[in-house]
């Protein structure tokens, strides 16, 4: 199978390019930038595109500006539909369709674009990645106390996010939407940093001190307060500590 992924260079993107290769596919890397196995193109702009799907018969879509993925998809659709591809993997969030915030429904309205392309698709919606709940607290790393907000999340690993990708790849297209895929477990953000700091060898009284726990109003934060971005059922790969306990430095 010729396969292009998109996003192959990102932070999900890196391990699913290992996970294609441990199942014998050899991944095009569609890029901006030069590399071993890159195909160099622009989604934003087009340019490269046509050259970088010839011969494709499946993409793998993960790449994402947090800005304008709607116009970078439409792109990646036409040439691909142009290209005679076969079918097309798109990664979606879980809750687009319901969490008010603007990047969700930029994502779903990519999830629009491609189930009305023409180009066979299946669209998988996954949970936040433990490196981005993880984000939240390194950045805050160096202040005194640890802010989080009174929020559930289901995060999950990349690596288990990739081995579902490479089973959906080399798959015939669903037309449509496969079951959503979340983390083990649904745990308060106020859990997940306490984990987060005894990973880094705090001991329990000091990471419950350390971590404080804030209310938002409004519409966005209800909704995530509700869950909307869970799936309501544990999922797989390594929890949450497990992973922390893996990030030494961040
Ligand atoms: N983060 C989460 O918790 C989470 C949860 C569920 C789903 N997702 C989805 O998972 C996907 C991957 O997210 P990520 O966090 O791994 O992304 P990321 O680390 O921010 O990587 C972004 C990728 O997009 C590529 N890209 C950006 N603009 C491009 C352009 N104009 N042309 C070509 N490539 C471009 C970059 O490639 P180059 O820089 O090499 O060009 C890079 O590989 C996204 O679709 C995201 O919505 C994320």
């Amino acid at each position: 199978m010729t396969l292009l992924i998109t996003g192959g260079t990102g932070t999900l993107g890196r391990p699913t390019v290992d996970a294609l290769r441990a199942a014998g596919v050899e991944p095009r890397i569609l890029s901006r930038r030069p590399g071993s196995a890159h195909a160099i193109a622009d989604l934003q702009s087009g340019v490269g595109l046509p050259e970088a799907l010839a011969g494709v018969e499946t993409v793998l879509h993960l790449a994402t500006n947090r800005r304008s993925d709607a116009r970078a998809t439409q792109r990646l659709l036409q040439a691909a539909r142009a290209a005679g591809v076969q079918h097309l993997v798109y990664l979606s969030i879980v809750g687009v369709d319901a969490v008010p915030l603007g990047y969700y429904r930029a994502k779903l309205a990519c999830e629009h674009l491609v189930a009305e392309s023409g180009v066979p698709f299946t669209i998988l919606r996954a949970t936040q990645f433990h490196d981005f709940v993880g984000g939240f607290f390194s950045a805050q790393r160096r202040l005194p106390r640890l802010i989080t907000l009174d929020v559930p999340f289901q995060p999950i690993s990349t690596a288990a996010v990739a081995e579902r990708l490479v089973s959906l790849v080399t798959a015939a297209p669903v037309h449509g939407r496969v079951d959503d895929l979340g983390g083990p477990e649904v745990l308060p953000m106020a859990e997940l940093a306490r984990q987060w700091v005894r990973a880094r060898g705090a001991s329990t009284e000091a990471a419950e001190r350390r971590v404080v726990e804030w209310h938002l109003p409004g519409a966005l934060a209800a909704a995530y307060r509700a869950g909307l971005h869970t799936t309501g059922q544990p999922g797989p790969g390594i929890r949450f500590a497990d992973w922390a306990a893996t990030r030494d430095g961040q």
